[in-house]
């Protein structure tokens, strides 16, 4: 796709116009008198109103080539960059409907309380995620025509062009996320996600290491090994290194849960459960795609991100319910659930990156328990964390990226239900589960401010939505990538 921004004197004609219009701008505010003409004639018949949610294509008889696509933005006072994003989504799925080959967006939004490069970010990162469809698999697939979007302005500053790359490169990277995790897991096996964090690794400029099941071994890393056991695809353990800022001993640790199947071992899933679990590596896309956007913004962070990649499988070798564990940390693990096996995987993944990489904060994320879906749909993402200063750079970050997050309690209480009669924890202390599995994973980042996101829920959805089409979402990538920018030197 080219993207371009357009001083409004330089505008060239596109085939489809991009409108977004204020409900009580119509049609008083209104400069240009064509327009204000257009919009008054469909308010009156009563075609065009501009709430949100709201969208008009008008196709010219006189000339089929030219066509306007008004969206709705309701209330000027009351608009949000939730507004804009979904507007802009239904807007640019709408010109591609009209086959249009170039579509520029004229003043869409502007001059409201949303700056203008916050604008065009969200104009070209919701375009560039609303597009995006998971089609490679069908032989007989329909390319799309739409090849250029613009940006129209009367006048264009460096933070407009800054924002629009910003904005090309979280979408980029939230859609190498979604591929990941719509890949079935026949094609994406651990040795295959290593390998495309590698290409990552050499697209976006930071290094990978991958390890194999011997030197896993030899870290010690028990918990990880026991769920890796029974697959016939081994295991690997996959570093992402990205130093921004060398001279500062600050470093993130980011720890993703790559799972490429879960069967759930010998706690079986059900046929229904166990479809979809695929999705079990949707967390290390979300750090494979976030440190590629940290890499390629060139922020000035130290990150590293890891992934204990392997599959949930069932054989004899398998680890079995009732079986008592170890991990690197040391401490012992009563399997209470063989399907409890994400957690396992990521104390090993956070034991590594604080005592192997110095890591001074950790954040986990991961499609860690249905419970979560139970919690808060598809719709926010549950966090748990032992630092309320990092959970409040999460806020910002959460605000910033659209991304929707909520913050779960840490009673002692629950706590305590993580201890096993014979072991010093179980992997499957109950209700309620998406607290409980946190906290698990709580036991082993040794005081390190740390933060937890539990994305099973926000991953992936079963419906098309005006503004994305189904499937993976890319959940994490850009709260994550806005959290480090936050944490990150002289950008903020
Ligand atoms: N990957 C699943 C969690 C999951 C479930 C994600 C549904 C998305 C949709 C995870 O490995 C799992 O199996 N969790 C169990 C834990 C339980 C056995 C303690 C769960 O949530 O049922
Ligand atoms: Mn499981």
């Amino acid at each position: 796709m080219k993207i371009t921004l357009i001083e409004s004197k330089k505008q060239p004609e596109f085939e489809t116009n991009i409108w977004g219009i204020f409900q009580d701008e119509i049609p008083l505010n209104m400069s240009d008198p064509e327009l204000k003409d257009l919009v008054s004639k469909l308010g009156k018949k009563g075609v065009f109103s501009g709430k949100t949610g709201e969208v008009r294509s008008i196709v010219y008889k006189s000339d089929d080539i030219k066509k306007d696509i008004f969206v709705g933005l309701g209330k000027k006072k009351k608009v949000s960059e939730d507004i804009i994003r979904k507007a802009v989504g239904t807007a640019v799925q709408a010109a591609e409907k009209l086959n249009t080959i170039k579509t520029g967006f004229i003043g869409f939004a502007d001059r409201c309380k949303i700056s203008r490069d916050v604008l065009s970010r969200l104009i070209i990162e919701s375009s560039l995620l609303a597009l995006y469809k998971f089609d490679k698999y069908f032989s007989d697939k329909k390319e799309t025509n739409l090849k250029s979007i613009s940006l129209v302005y009367d006048k264009i500053t460096v933070a407009e062009k800054k924002a629009v790359k910003e904005g090309e490169i979280l979408a980029e990277c939230t859609i190498l996320a979604r591929e990941l995790v719509n890949e079935p897991a026949n094609i994406l096996t651990p040795a295959e996600l290593a390998n495309q964090a590698q290409e990552a690794g050499k697209k976006y400029g930071f290094r990978t290491e991958i390890l194999n099941r011997d030197q896993i071994k030899k870290l010690g890393m028990k918990a990880y090994l026991s769920v890796a056991r029974a697959s016939d695809n081994p295991p690997v353990f996959i570093i992402m290194r990205y130093s921004g800022d060398p001279e500062n001993k600050e470093i993130i640790g980011m720890a993703g849960k790559g799972l490429t199947f879960d069967s759930g071992g010998y706690s079986l899933k059900t046929s229904a459960g166990m479809l979809r679990m695929n999705g079990g590596m949707g967390g290390s896309a979300a750090v494979i795609g976030s440190i590629s956007a940290i890499s390629a913004l060139k922020l000035k962070i130290n990150v590293v991100a890891v992934v204990a990649a392997c599959e949930n499988m069932v054989s004899g070798k398998g680890y079995r319910p009732g079986d008592i564990i170890g991990s690197m940390a040391g401490k012992s693990i009563y399997i209470g659930n063989t399907d409890a096996e994400g957690r396992l995987t990521l104390i090993d993944a956070v034991t590594y990156l604080i005592k192997k990489e110095n890591a001074t904060k950790i954040v986990d994320i991961a499609t860690l328990t249905g419970a979560a879906v139970v919690a808060l749909g598809h719709i926010a993402t549950p966090v748990i964390s032992n630092d309320d200063k990092f959970y409040r750079q999460l806020e910002k970050a959460s605000a910033r990226s659209g991304e929707k997050i909520w913050r779960l309690p840490t009673f002692e209480e629950y706590k305590e239900l993580l201890k096993a009669k014979n072991a010093d924890l179980t992997n499957s202390p109950g209700n309620p589960g998406t607290i409980t599995a946190g906290l698990f994973i709580g036991e082993f980042v040794e005081s390190k401010p740390w933060l937890h996101l539990d994305i099973a829920g926000t991953s992936f959805k079963d419906k098309d939505q005006s503004h994305l089409s189904r499937g993976a979402t890319g959940a994490g990538v850009r709260i994550l990538y806005n959290l480090a920018k936050i944490n990150s030197k002289g950008l903020e």
